[in-house]
């Protein structure tokens, strides 16, 4: 297993970074890619990540061509054959995403078999809506063995009010819509970026998606979906990981591609501190001087509210300014664990439930630490970055599955960091 080891104290990152295409973007992109009985779907911009891969595996267990041509960042998905209908146990069950091949499967298929998403760290991710959808849509869901059984000769639109904005469960449903006999309409419906990529993608495929980055999805079924090509939008998550990175150590950082609409609810919390956000022509700049930053209070929402996703990387912000900030983290129950981890390198917090009080501006101090999920291995090493000392962290699994060349993006623009091996590490 690899560390990152940061050299940190005195980092004051400079220059101009490229973010990659968005992680939560490309794996109901991919998921969507089942639906064409004609015709091949192209997709550009594809990160090279581990989900990606994982996600690949489970197109391709469904009797799917698929060739990732990672020098050209690009998938293409010939998915006019026959294909299986049941989803992979050894790759669904590696990554809980996979649960949005359940629409697009049940809709051409009239049948799917995907197994039941394990846990996860960040909280028990329940996907009661997305069953609660497809049953309205008239499928019978039975859950045997740890396995989903979804069967529907011919699913019928239906109005759905969303007790929460799921991200999944509005791009399960939207999926399992396209082909449905009749209109679906989704209200509730989740707004992130995400969703309109992939009903951009689907309405290349020639479904009828209307409303997408509205709470309110109208879908029209039709009979047959035919391939694509579409670029993945630009990881809005990547761009604000490296946003806080500049913030935090009084940098001047041009995050090449960012598109500034995605972040507004991030870029609104920066400004209020007193960091300088500016649009560029290709780009978002960001400066700051962490001396006359300010403290704030963020709690995090479906969008556009604040992004849960964000969550990690802003506490390691909040830990660094002086001052007292709160964070309250209303999406999932568990998402807290880095503060544990940052508490080794002396940052003093309280957390009550949803509630994290943070008394930022301590001086903190490098130590080895464990990353617990994605968005918290990122908060570690940016935080390695300001405190002074050696910071290693482990765990690196969890980083590669959202980051692609994390810490070769920080070296370049002048962290002090390194990821060595087990092997070289001893
Ligand atoms: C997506 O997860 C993202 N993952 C997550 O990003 C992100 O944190 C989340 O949306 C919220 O923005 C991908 O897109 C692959 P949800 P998803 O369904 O779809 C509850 C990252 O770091 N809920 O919107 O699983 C659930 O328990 C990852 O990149 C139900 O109760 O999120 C949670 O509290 C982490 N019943 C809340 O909704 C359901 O049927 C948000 O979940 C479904 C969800």
């Amino acid at each position: 297993m690899d560390t990152i080891i940061i050299e940190g104290g005195s980092t004051r990152l400079k220059g101009q970074v490229t973010i990659e295409g968005a992680k939560n973007a490309v794996l109901p992109l991919l998921a969507a890619t089942i639906l064409p009985q004609e015709g091949k779907t192209l997709l550009r911009n594809v990160p090279i990540l581990s989900d990606v891969f994982t996600m690949n595996n489970v197109v391709k267990g469904l009797n799917i061509a698929l060739e990732f041509n990672q020098e050209k960042k690009e998938i293409l998905v010939d998915a006019t054959g026959d294909i299986l209908d049941e989803a992979p146990y050894e790759y669904v069950s590696q990554m809980r995403a996979s649960i949005v091949v359940l629409g697009p499967i049940l809709a051409r298929q009239g049948h799917a078999k995907v197994s039941m998403p394990g846990g996860c760290s960040i909280g028990s991710r329940p996907i009661d809506l997305h069953l609660k959808g497809l049953e309205l849509m008239g499928a019978k869901i039975s859950q045997v063995g740890g396995d989903i059984t979804a069967t529907a000769k011919k699913l019928k639109g239906a109005n759905i009010y969303m007790d929460f904005p799921s991200v999944g469960a509005t791009q399960n449903l939207m999926m399992a819509a396209t082909l449905a006999d009749g209109v679906t309409v989704i209200e509730n419906a989740a707004r992130e970026p995400e969703i309109v990529d992939l009903a951009v993608l689907l309405n290349k495929m020639g479904a009828d998606v209307k409303g997408a980055g509205t709470e309110t999805l109208i879908i029209t079924g039709v009979e047959r979906l035919h391939g694509a090509e579409h670029d993945v939008v630009q990881d809005r998550i990547e761009a604000g990981t490296f946003m806080i990175a500049a913030a935090m150590t009084s940098g001047d950082v041009l995050i090449k591609d960012a598109i500034w609409e995605h972040n507004r609810p991030l870029l609104a919390k920066l400004t209020e501190m007193g960091v300088e956000a500016t649009e560029e022509a290709d780009g978002i700049r960001i400066k700051s001087d962490l001396t006359k930053l300010k403290p704030v209070t963020v709690k995090t929402l479906p969008h556009p509210g604040f992004p849960t996703d964000m969550q990690a990387q802003f506490t390691a912000l909040m830990a660094v300014v002086n001052g007292e900030s709160t964070m309250i983290e209303t999406v999932f129950e568990n998402r807290f664990q880095h503060l544990e981890e940052m508490r080794r390198m002396g940052l003093h917090s309280e957390i009550l439930r949803d509630t994290a009080i943070i008394h930022g501006g301590q001086d903190l101090q490098g130590a080895p630490v464990m990353s617990t999920d994605l968005r918290a291995s990122a908060a570690l090493i940016l935080t390695g970055m300001v405190a002074k000392g050696q910071t290693k962290v482990t765990k690196l699994n969890h980083l590669d599955r959202g980051y692609y060349q994390f810490h070769e993006k920080l070296k370049a623009l002048g962290a002090k960091i390194e990821r060595v091996s087990e092997v070289e590490h001893v």
